[in-house]
């Protein structure tokens, strides 16, 4: 039987060693805050919002939020986003993506001081991944690391095939399991024999965003599958880009969507944000 990886269960182990360590934290006159600035009312980010606020809450760390219309600037989102970075009452800064079209995002990740940058996406929060520098890590590969190893997986040696090169997971993952010292390769849309790639890992790390694309027969009997994904299909089911009930018997570890990775990104956050008063 696969061992199935509860991220709901971990992410919580997370949160509650997280506020006992704010409560320490908060008598030692140390207090964290986190400014979390969404545009527009895309109702996908206001229910992420929401849940960032509320994990904010339970922690015991302080949110302050900017609803700004979907008419705001450029301009005066930098300015709000400068002004927050000169506001020693704040710790943290998180921009709700995505932005409205109009919007430059790569300039207002840019803006982020990288001593706020709680989300990771910094050119500065990238370099120190990558040089192996301390430095704030991308929530999601942050928290699959933590799924791998307190359900006491090792990495070390490994062959990790991650499929997807985005910046915010497929990326930071690779620089990630590369520090945790696995043999890395990361494979894309562009790929040729995927299958055969994929079929070389020990651990298969999922985050292509095609629903079900991964099927038993990209899978080495015995191998972790994380599956990053999140589809909702036409039964309205939500599924992950791992064809569960096809991979699940053939695997030793799996994620499942719901509750597998998705738990842990807010889980990361909330440490990041606890980073900035440790
Ligand atoms: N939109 C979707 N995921 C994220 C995230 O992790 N951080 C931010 N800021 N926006 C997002």
């Amino acid at each position: 039987m696969a061992q199935r990886i509860d991220g709901k269960l971990i992410s919580q182990q997370i949160k509650d060693e997280l506020k006992e360590e704010v409560k320490r934290l908060e008598a030692q006159g140390r207090h964290a805050c986190l400014a979390v600035v969404q545009v527009g009312d895309d109702p996908a980010s206001t229910v992420y919002v929401r849940n960032k606020k509320k994990a904010c809450a339970y922690i015991g760390i302080e949110s302050r939020a900017y609803e700004l219309p979907e008419s705001t600037t450029e301009e005066e989102l930098v300015k709000l986003v400068e002004d927050l970075n000169a506001d020693v009452s704040v710790n943290g800064i998180l921009v709700q993506l995505p932005l409205p079209e109009h919007i430059d995002e790569d300039r207002i990740i840019r803006t982020i001081s990288p001593d706020k940058d709680v989300d990771g996406f910094h050119p500065v929060s990238v370099g120190r991944l990558w040089i192996g520098e301390k430095g704030f890590l991308s929530c999601t590969p942050a928290g699959i690391i933590q799924l791998l190893k307190r359900s006491e997986i090792s990495i070390e040696g490994k062959e990790c095939v991650i499929i997807g090169r985005s910046n915010i997971v497929g990326k930071p993952m690779a620089a990630l399991m590369l520090r945790e010292n696995a043999t890395v390769t990361v494979a894309h849309s562009r790929t040729k024999n995927l299958k055969e790639i994929a079929k070389r890992a020990d651990i298969l790390i999922v985050a292509v965003g095609k629903e079900r694309l991964i099927t038993a027969d990209y899978v080495k009997e015995g191998a972790v599958v994380i599956d990053v994904g999140m589809h909702r299909d036409a039964d309205n089911h939500l599924c992950g880009d791992v064809d569960f009930d096809s991979v699940e018997p053939a695997v030793s570890a799996i994620t499942p969507v719901p509750g597998g990775v998705g738990p842990m990104t807010i889980a990361m956050l909330m440490n990041n944000c606890v980073e900035t008063i440790r």
